[in-house]
């Protein structure tokens, strides 16, 4: 049930859009890239949470405006904007959860690993901050190359003496929505039921998707593993050539970051049921950080899903050897970008 947990609110929708709506918890969340295509529609949809008390809001520019329309709002969270780095370590002090969509987008022809020259350093500065005002909040990065980026995280919080591994969290949230997405309309199932594990990264060939391991259980053809495959892995770019330009995917992407942070939520209310794909510090291969299922509690990851990765398909365990090379020299990119600054 817990998988499905934000396809069924458990409050009903009536209830959730109607002014009646009674704060259930108070959390405070802070958006780090606000502003953004992501920031934007991800601050509305935890706006929608009763689970939050209070929503900070933070970017280098234009945030107030954003701040200003979503308190409009008859939800129970306050919204409080805070702009550019000498209001940053306020907006995080207390804070439970923190959200990174800072940094730049892909335009058609780039990988997200070429985001890296910019992104890098704009994750690296705010987790300094981040650090030093709220080690014990749930961190959830979002900023591309997430290969690199949650690396780069922890290397920063190793640096700074505080690094929980349980509390940082890569986003992997739109593969796996992705792939319930496409599975469901491929073999015609109710998408509400349908739940695919991904595992690896987040990034081309890096993300795979198990779909041997589809709830509820679903024969594929292996021209239909291919395609699928195929078409989750590059369902990123898919929407950066849609958008001609314009940037990559924000809406989809919102209402999947907004699925991690209400599953995290509930896990820190103590739901203990509460189960997630995140890319995370791992010891289930030999890889130091993949992506799996893991067990959200109160104090973070509570277990690794390994049983996933047992059983594999002879096209599940070939794929999976094959991404690891791109993968660890993601990952010893996003190290080594740090230890070079120190
Ligand atoms: P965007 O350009 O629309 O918004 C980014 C925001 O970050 C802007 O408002 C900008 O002002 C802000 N920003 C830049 N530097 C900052 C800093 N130092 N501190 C605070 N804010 C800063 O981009 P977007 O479409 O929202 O995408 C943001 C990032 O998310 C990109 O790196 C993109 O590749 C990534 N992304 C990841 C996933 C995923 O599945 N993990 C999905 C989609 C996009
Ligand atoms: C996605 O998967 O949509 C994001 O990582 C953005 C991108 O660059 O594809």
């Amino acid at each position: 049930e817990s998988l499905r947990a934000y396809a069924v609110p458990k409050l009903k929708e009536k209830q959730a859009f109607s002014n009646q709506l009674q704060p259930q918890a108070s959390f405070k969340v802070a958006v780090l890239g606000a502003a953004g295509g992501i920031g934007q529609p991800l601050g509305l949809l935890i706006k929608m949470s009763p689970l939050v008390s209070e929503l900070h809001l933070y970017d280098i520019a234009n945030v107030k405006g954003v701040a200003a329309d979503l308190s409009h709002c008859n939800t129970p969270s306050q919204v409080i904007d805070f702009t550019g780095p000498s209001e940053l370590a306020n907006c995080l002090k207390g804070v439970d959860v923190v959200v990174i969509p800072a940094g730049v987008p892909r335009k058609p022809g780039m990988t997200r690993d070429d985001l890296f020259n910019i992104n890098a350093g704009i994750v690296k500065s705010l987790m300094e901050v981040v650090a030093d005002n709220c080690p014990d909040a749930f961190i959830h990065i979002i900023s591309n190359p997430v290969n690199s980026s949650v690396p780069i995280a922890a290397e920063v919080l190793k640096q700074k003496g505080v690094y929980d591994p349980k509390k940082l969290f890569g986003v992997t949230t739109l593969d796996v929505v992705r792939a319930n997405t496409f599975v469901a309309q491929k073999k015609q199932l109710q998408l509400i039921d349908v739940d695919v594990p991904v595992i690896g990264g987040h990034a081309g060939i890096t993300i795979l998707p198990l779909l041997s391991k589809t709830m509820p259980s679903v024969t594929f053809t292996d021209e239909e593993i291919e395609n699928l495959t195929v078409r989750i892995q590059n369902a990123g770019t898919e929407v950066v050539e849609a958008k001609a330009g314009a940037g990559s995917a924000t809406l989809s992407m919102a209402y999947a970051a907004a699925r991690f942070v209400e599953s995290s939520l509930r896990a820190l209310d103590g739901d203990g049921d509460v189960y997630e794909c995140s890319f995370v510090q791992s010891e289930l291969t030999d890889l130091p950080f993949f992506a799996s299922r893991v067990k959200l509690g109160k104090k973070g990851i509570e277990a690794f899903v390994s049983a996933d990765l047992d059983g594999l398909t002879e096209y599940e365990a070939k794929a999976l050897e094959a991404l690891k090379p791109e993968l660890k020299a993601s990952i010893e990119k996003g190290v080594a970008f740090v230890h070079r600054m120190a």
